[in-house]
């Protein structure tokens, strides 16, 4: 059964605008993000070379708010699904996880490690 992980409060992710990092009971970094109004959960993880994406804390989006960016070369992903819509990661999207939002919260569900 999946843990539940609250990551703050859902007025505080602002559509298109700056995400929440996080860590996950495993260790590893992650992140929830607001676009067209719906909470996204994603580890912080850009397949083309395993980095981080954001280049300051919560900086996912491009300017126009529209698609996330990995900081360190470019590549580009659709905030919906996390699939790659251009740059280096070549097909490779992100690794997402399942998120909601209850009772004003940002919860996201986090698998045990087996
Ligand atoms: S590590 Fe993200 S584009 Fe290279």
């Amino acid at each position: 059964m999946a843990a539940l992980l609250v990551v703050c409060a859902s007025a505080v992710l602002e559509d298109g605008g700056r995400g929440r990092r996080f860590v996950l009971k495993s260790g590893d970094e992650a992140f929830v993000v607001r676009h067209g109004g719906v909470v996204r959960a994603y580890h912080n993880r850009c397949p083309h070379r395993g980095l981080e994406l954001d280049w300051q804390e919560g900086r996912f989006f491009d300017a126009k708010g529209e698609v996330l960016v990995c900081s360190v070369h470019g590549a580009r992903y659709d905030p919906a699904h996390g699939g790659c819509v251009g740059g280096p990661c070549r097909d490779r999207g992100l690794t997402g996880l399942a998120c909601r939002e209850q009772e004003g919260l940002v919860v996201v569900e986090e698998e045990p490690r087996l």
